[in-house]
Formats: C-alpha cells, structure tokens, sequence
C-alpha cells in the first residue's frame, strides 16, 4: 500500500474544501454553527475503519469513541464523560458499537501475542472466550473462531453499556438511546448488524441513590 505523505495529506485538505465550498459556498459557515450529531460511534481504532467513508455519512453526524478491539470499559474515563456528553447534551438517537473482524486486539486476546499494554487492555476479551470457549473451541477453522469472538465482543459491549449509570439513569427517564452491535466485515467492506437483543440487560432504572 503506498501512503500519503504529510504534504499530499494538507493538498488533499485544500482540494476537499474547495470541492465542497463549489457545492455549497456556506458549507463550513453551518458546520461551524455547532453539533447535534444523532449517532454516538464505539468503534475500533483500527485505521481501516473510517466509518464515515464505509457509511456515506457527513462531518456532523457521528459522535466518534475509538480504541483497541472497541471496549466498553466502565472505569474508562475517556469513554463514560464521552458517553455522558452523548447522552445528556447531545441527546443521541442510537448509539452504534462496531466491532469487525480481522481485528487485532481480538487476536492478541486469543493467540496471546500482544507486547506492553494492549495485552491487559484486552484482557476482558480473554474473559470473553473462557465464558464461551466451548462454543468457539467447536469451530473449524481459526479465521472462524476470531470473528465468533470480534461478534461475542460486540454483544459483551452492548451489555457493559447498559451497566452504566449512565445509560441506568437514561432508560428511568425514557431518554435512552437504541443501541445497535455491528460487526464491520473488512473483506467484503459491508457492515452486519447482529441484531443484539438488549432487553435482557436492561437493569431497573437507576433512581437515586440507595447508599
Ligand atoms: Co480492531
């Protein structure tokens, strides 16, 4: 693959904006004006997932967390003010967590060849596959045992996400997000939604506190 370089990346800048201001002169003006994106993303930061090129979406509409193998983390501070923000000021419709297959952070999980800090970031994934190792043991070939475990990933996301308080606190006052789990498939470039079922999760409503 041949890469841009620094200066090709700033030309390509300079050509979209006057590809777009040809379009419409005030383009920049409304994107300016501020943000209500409808979508929160929870994606990977895998560099072949550049969500809004694979959805035909504009700048402005997805409100974007990424990191390794696409984890819900609970104590991850990065991601719950993210959230918070999402939910209570952007007031998001949907909240997408998108995994895919060929990930690397599900196969550092699985084969054990992580180096330095990803190996514990993944470790909930390791979690993942003890619960189902039986399941994704059976299957025959390796390539189909990492996309079982990149979409258990996925479903095991959608519910850390329904833990939060502040998704809790949402659903009690009927202002929760649907959620969605996709798996992004890089072979064929097309997007499968797993049809997550989230009722199971749906804690009761998060009402106070009850220290
Ligand atoms: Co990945």
């Amino acid at each position: 693959m041949k890469y841009h370089s620094i200066e090709e990346i700033i030309k390509n800048n300079q050509a979209w904006v006057s590809q777009k201001l040809a379009e419409d002169s005030t383009y920049f003006d409304k994107l300016a004006t501020g943000q209500k994106p409808p979508y929160l993303y929870i994606g990977c930061s895998d560099s072949r997932l550049a969500l809004t090129r694979f959805t035909g979406t504009e700048p402005g509409e997805l409100f974007v967390h990424r990191n390794i193998a696409n984890q819900v983390s609970l104590t991850d501070i990065n991601f719950l003010a993210i959230l918070e923000y999402a939910i209570s000021y952007l007031e998001v419709k949907d909240i997408i967590v998108a995994g895919h297959y060929g990930c690397g952070g599900i196969k550092a999980a699985l084969l054990g060849i992580t180096i330095g800090l990803v190996d514990n970031w993944v470790n909930p994934i390791r979690e993942i596959y003890l619960q189902n190792q039986d399941k994704i043991d059976a299957l025959p070939t390796q390539e189909e045992k990492l996309n079982r475990l990149a979409e258990l990933n996925v479903q095991m996301q959608v519910k850390n996400l329904y833990q939060t308080s502040i998704m809790r606190q949402a659903l009690g006052q009927q202002k929760a997000p649907t959620v969605h789990g996709w798996v992004v498939d890089i072979q064929t470039g097309l997007i499968k939604d797993l049809q997550v079922s989230t009722k199971q999760w749906q804690l009761p409503s998060f009402s106070g506190l009850v220290l």
